[in-house]
């Protein structure tokens, strides 16, 4: 019987070796191990042998027990480490590979130029204000000096939601709604940065683009003040040699009104084809603010004065940028976008 048993360990153990895979060790474990076993099988014909060789042959059938269990669990590793060794070779994972690089955003050139105008003028000692697009025509209008049939209207036709209500064509809106929150104190001195909207859609205008309001008022505001501020600006946005100059002009929220331009950043002011040869290209609308919108906003024009200003954000971005159609700014292209 023990010889029965060694040829019985030495067969299982060369199952084990033969094994190519998990799967057939746990064939060979059933084939000897299980229930039905080969060596489970030897100890129940125990009771066959001798009384005083029974404790021999049960050590015997333990060894043997132990000595192919070990060999089936030592082949699992081998052939487990095999295994994965060899999905390792065939993924061919690179951990040197760069990971998966996502495109970042960044700011609009519009953003960008609004920040640098309330840069400047935050640097001046101003606040800014901040207002609703959809308007009234009272605001938008009426409070600054231009009633219903006045003509000056034309020029701003906008979207209506109502006769009364509209999506406002310019931030000088903003003036009227600053002083009056502010009234009667003394100065007001805000900008005003926002989005308006106007009837126009061509290379230069587009029917939504964004303005900076600025409003000035105190005890003895003048032209002077309004002058030595805007140069101040143009300096500071276009180069130090800038120079502006006043131009008549005419808003009825103002009196006097003025053009402002600045002097070519191109040329210099000798001519060029951005200034159209004139050496002077024109950059915003201005003036000394009508005494008859401070009345109407609640504040005595013998009392103090003031001026404002009001600047199109999109034109300052193409002048500076040389971007020569508006359409460009708002097409979200992101090979141009990605230029500033
Ligand atoms: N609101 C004017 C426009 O949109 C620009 C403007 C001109 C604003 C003169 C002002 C100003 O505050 O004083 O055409």
């Amino acid at each position: 019987m023990l010889a029965k048993l060694s040829q019985i360990e030495k067969e299982a153990l060369a199952a084990v070796a033969a094994a190519a895979e998990v799967a057939a060790l746990a064939d060979v474990r059933v084939a000897y191990l299980g229930k039905k076993g080969h060596i489970t099988q030897i100890s129940r014909n125990m009771a066959d042998i001798p009384a005083k060789e029974r404790p021999q042959m049960g050590q015997a059938i333990n060894q043997v027990k132990e000595a192919v269990e070990k060999a089936i669990e030592e082949k699992t590793t081998l052939l487990q480490a095999a295994a994965l060794s060899a999905k390792l070779a065939e993924e061919k994972i690179d951990i040197s590979l760069p990971g998966d690089i996502f495109a970042r955003g960044s700011r609009h050139i519009l953003d960008t130029v609004i920040t640098d105008i309330e840069e400047i003028f935050l640097g001046m000692g101003y606040t800014i204000a901040e207002g609703p697009q959809v308007e009234t025509d009272y605001y938008n209008f009426e409070a600054l000096n231009i009633p219903p049939d006045h003509p000056a209207r034309d020029m701003q036709d906008s979207f209506y939601f109502s006769d009364n209500l509209l999506l406002r064509t310019q931030t000088s809106s903003m003036q009227v709604r600053t002083m009056e929150e502010m009234r009667p104190q003394l100065p007001v001195k805000i900008i005003c940065p926002g989005t308006v909207y106007r009837r126009d859609d061509d290379a230069t205008h587009s029917p939504m683009f964004h303005q900076v309001e600025g409003l000035y008022i105190d005890k003895k505001v003048s032209l002077a003040d309004l002058k030595g501020t805007l140069l101040y600006f143009a300096r500071q946005m276009f180069g130090e040699e800038r120079e502006i100059r006043l131009r008549p002009s005419y808003f009825p929220f103002t009196e006097p009104s003025a053009e402002v331009d600045i002097s070519c950043f191109v040329c210099g002011g000798k001519g060029c084809r951005l200034c159209k040869g004139s050496g002077w290209i024109e950059i915003l609308g201005s003036g000394v603010v009508h005494p008859h919108v401070l009345e109407m906003s609640g504040y005595d024009p013998e009392q103090c004065t003031g001026f404002a200003f009001g600047l199109g954000v999109e034109r300052i971005a193409m002048l500076k940028y040389g971007i020569n159609d508006i359409r460009l700014l708002f097409e979200n292209d992101v090979r141009f976008l990605k230029q500033f």
